[in-house]
């Protein structure tokens, strides 16, 4: 792409049930799109030299939603990674979750914590499932680790620093996101990567996620690159 491209790139793939409801389909086959969008966009960022790609792929706020949909959205991981997973390993793709594990029904914990088992070793696009996240959530449980050291005494106070509380975010080990897309018109944050994206660029289009594709998502990257024009040499 010639200018430089933000390494991280962090999308709200909004709009997946407004889509479905205006082509006369239920919102979990809206999601279904979604999943199949989410396919190019993997295949458009490793074109575009993207290093990291975070999906918001299911809020700690999405447990609200009807039962049916939220049994869809947790049936989606496992049907998607069987289907895909030879493929993520044969495009050196390194699959990682953020979020918690733990509140998640066995078979889609297990499909995700095996994605990212059997592509550890890759060293290509890293794709950044959020996955029962929440922003608060994870600066809260980084807290909660920070205070157990204290308490343990394996960290005194004084060695607490930005840089200490973000390696125990979801997302340690990440570069923060660069560039934040939101498809499908809204212009909020929704509780994604608060922390993480103090300085990144906001990037929102009314295009819902499903309809979102590779030279869209080139345009947000343009829109990217033009903001940062001075920056590039
Ligand atoms: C928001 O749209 C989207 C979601 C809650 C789910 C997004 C999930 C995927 C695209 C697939 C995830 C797949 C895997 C394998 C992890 P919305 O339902 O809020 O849309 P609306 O604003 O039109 O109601």
């Amino acid at each position: 792409m010639g200018k430089s491209v933000p390494k991280h790139v962090a999308i709200m793939m909004d709009g997946n049930g407004r889509w479905g409801k205006q082509r006369g389909l239920t919102r979990s086959e809206g999601h279904y799109a979604g999943a199949k969008t989410m396919e190019k966009i993997i295949d458009a960022s490793i074109d575009l030299g993207v290093e990291v790609l975070t999906l918001y792929a299911f809020s700690s706020e999405n447990w609200s939603r009807p039962m049916e949909e939220v049994n869809y959205l947790m049936h989606l991981p496992v049907k998607f990674f069987k289907q895909k997973l030879p493929e993520f390993q044969r495009r050196n793709i390194v699959v990682r979750i953020s979020g918690n594990l733990e509140a998640l029904p066995t078979r889609t914990k297990t499909a995700l914590k095996n994605a990212v088992n059997e592509t550890a070793d890759n060293t290509g696009l890293i794709v950044n499932f959020a996955f029962n996240y929440g922003g608060r959530d994870d600066i809260l449980q980084a807290v909660r680790h920070i205070v157990k050291e204290l308490q343990d005494e394996k960290m005194d106070l004084t060695q607490l620093n930005e840089q200490v509380l973000q390696q125990c975010l979801y997302t340690k080990e990440l570069p923060d996101p660069e560039l934040v897309i939101r498809t499908g018109g809204e212009k909020r944050m929704s509780n994604f990567l608060l922390w993480q994206s103090s300085s990144a660029e906001l990037y929102f289009t009314d295009v819902f996620f499903p309809d979102f594709d590779g030279p869209l998502l080139e345009k947000a990257v343009r829109f990217y690159q033009e903001k940062n024009s001075e920056l590039i040499v």
